[in-house]
């Protein structure tokens, strides 16, 4: 079949106001650019005609400017889902201007099958190559793609040439059968593959294909600082530990990281500690810091939904394919995320929290219990289900005006029935095996920053007595410090009772 080349514009004109569409990519790896950047124009136009013009987005996860930050500018954007990080979107979200599902990774290919979330009209895929039977290869990540495309009317398809075509043969694409046809998943090890190398169409439905050549909008790191280099080492500290006494196999488990810093940071010391052995990863994101401990052997295979790498690591990757092709392998999100994997693989969870309270639930999504950050994530997929599920931050956010460890969170992610390690730069606190009180025992002795230990241990005297003493009252009062007098350390409990 012969393809229809066309512009971005013409394919932007494919999309109407009310529609719904699927995106490939995940975190801005893989992510449609082209189209997506037309169809923000297109809406300001029909704005300016005093049309209205707003789309609902499904995706992987995050995509980068020239989608979620440009249509949320153009307010073209009436709902989506799941987790992005782009500050327009987080602005409009926060202004009650989008609607906006914060649902699990894992669950997004699913729930669009099962019908929760409706139709999906338009599929925009980026790829590497594309065939005239229907076969598209895709870019650096997985996303939801492979559903996206089955339930899509029609696809357009952004062929960039700035991904290489050495990607091919990177991808396992793999669907799951719904219930009540569901069989297991039948990883067994990260380096398991179990579908196919491309997502396979209906050559029909390819409505156009787009010719790019854009570069993916990756973030860059900032150098790592005192604090993340303390918390990376405290969390390489733990898991050394915890190999030295048997808790964890000598040979190690597979482990997942979150994105940022934090999670640089920690892999960075987990690859210089030479007590744990070179090892696997089962994660959704792999960073630069993998990469290169991959080129040190320290980290010998990968699973992952995308390569969230900057652009110079993602060209060193394409030019060094004989070295990495039986490194890693990108899945898509409900499989690289897959609770059922990560249960029977006994992946050891790191993700970074905004908050955690002194019972050990972990707050990752919303400032002071109503702004939203960015999302969820994977971090639920992982955490539930994980060997050991560590949550890290720094002990104190704002100069030290605002404490990570509260009485209560404002908001909970993962509770306390899921959170088994806190870690700060103060310290560990191993919540395993601990009730309650001693829960915040542990917390508060070895991950509140040193300006807030005795306002936690007061709060703890002045708590009603159960099997999770707290004073009501007072359960929110440092975030109510927060938000009338601008810094939790006044808080005056007097004013709590
Ligand atoms: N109250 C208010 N602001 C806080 C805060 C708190 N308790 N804790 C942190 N912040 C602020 C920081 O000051 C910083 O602000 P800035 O951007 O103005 O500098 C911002 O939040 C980010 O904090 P930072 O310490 O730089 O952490 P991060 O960039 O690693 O992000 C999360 C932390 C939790 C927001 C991020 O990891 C996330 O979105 N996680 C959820 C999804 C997830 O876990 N994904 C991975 C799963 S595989």
């Amino acid at each position: 079949m012969a393809f229809n080349f066309i512009t971005a514009e013409e394919a932007a004109r494919l999309i109407h106001h009310g529609d719904n569409i699927g995106l490939s990519g995940f975190t801005p790896a893989g992510t449609a650019k082209a189209v997506t950047a037309a169809l923000a124009a297109r809406a300001e136009q029909e704005h300016e005609k005093g049309n209205p013009f707003q789309v609902g987005i499904f995706t992987g996860a995050s995509t980068g400017e020239s989608c979620d930050g440009v249509l949320a500018k153009a307010k073209a954007i009436r709902y989506r889902a799941p987790y992005t990080t782009n500050s327009s979107f987080r602005a409009a979200v926060n202004n009650g201007e989008i609607a906006y599902n914060d649902i699990h990774l894992s669950q997004m290919a699913q729930e669009l099958r099962y019908g929760f979330l409706g139709k999906v009209d338009t599929a925009i895929i980026e790829a590497c190559e594309v065939t005239p039977d229907g076969k598209i290869y895709l870019t650096a990540a997985g996303g939801i793609v492979p559903t996206i495309a089955r339930l899509a009317d029609r696809i357009i398809i952004e062929l960039n040439s700035a991904h290489s075509k050495n990607m091919i043969g990177m991808h396992d694409v793999y669907e799951p059968l719904d219930p009540p046809y569901r069989k297991e998943i039948p990883i067994y090890k990260p380096s398991d593959r179990i579908g196919e190398t491309f997502v396979q169409v209906d050559p029909a439905k390819i409505a156009g294909i787009v010719e790019t050549n854009m570069p993916d909008e990756a973030r860059s790191f900032t150098a790592p600082d005192p604090i993340t280099e303390q918390i990376g080492q405290n969390v390489a500290d733990f898991l050394v530990h915890d190999v030295e006494r048997g808790i964890i196999p000598s040979t190690f488990l597979p482990l997942q990281s979150g994105v940022g810093n934090i999670a640089n940071a920690v892999l960075s010391a987990l690859g210089r500690n030479k007590t744990i052995p070179a090892f696997e990863m089962y994660t959704e994101v792999i960073q630069d810091a993998v990469i290169d401990l991959m080129k040190q052997g320290r980290i010998k295979f990968g699973s992952t939904c995308a390569l969230t790498v900057t652009n110079d690591c993602l060209n060193s990757i394409y030019e060094n394919m004989d070295f990495f092709r039986d490194k890693f392998v990108i899945r898509p999100s409900e499989i690289s995320n897959n609770p059922e994997v990560v249960r029977r693989l006994g992946v050891i969870s790191m993700n970074t929290a905004i908050e955690v309270d002194i019972y050990g639930n972990a707050n990752s999504t919303h400032i002071t219990g109503t702004k939203m950050m960015n999302g969820i994530g994977g971090s639920g997929d992982f955490t539930r289900n994980a060997y050991i599920s560590i949550f890290s931050c720094p002990s104190v956010a704002k100069e030290g005006k605002i404490s990570a460890i509260v009485p209560m969170v404002s908001h909970v992610d993962h509770s306390e029935h899921s959170v088994n390690i806190v870690i700060t730069e103060q310290g560990i606190a191993d919540l395993r095996g601990k009730s309650p009180v001693e829960r915040a025992q542990a917390i508060i002795e070895h991950c509140a920053h040193p300006d807030y230990k005795d306002i936690l241990w007061d709060y703890m005297k002045m708590a009603m007595k159960g099997q999770t003493p707290h004073r009501m009252s007072a359960a929110l009062a440092l975030h109510d410090t927060l938000m009338k007098k601008g810094d939790m350390r006044l808080v005056d409990w007097k004013d709590y009772l």
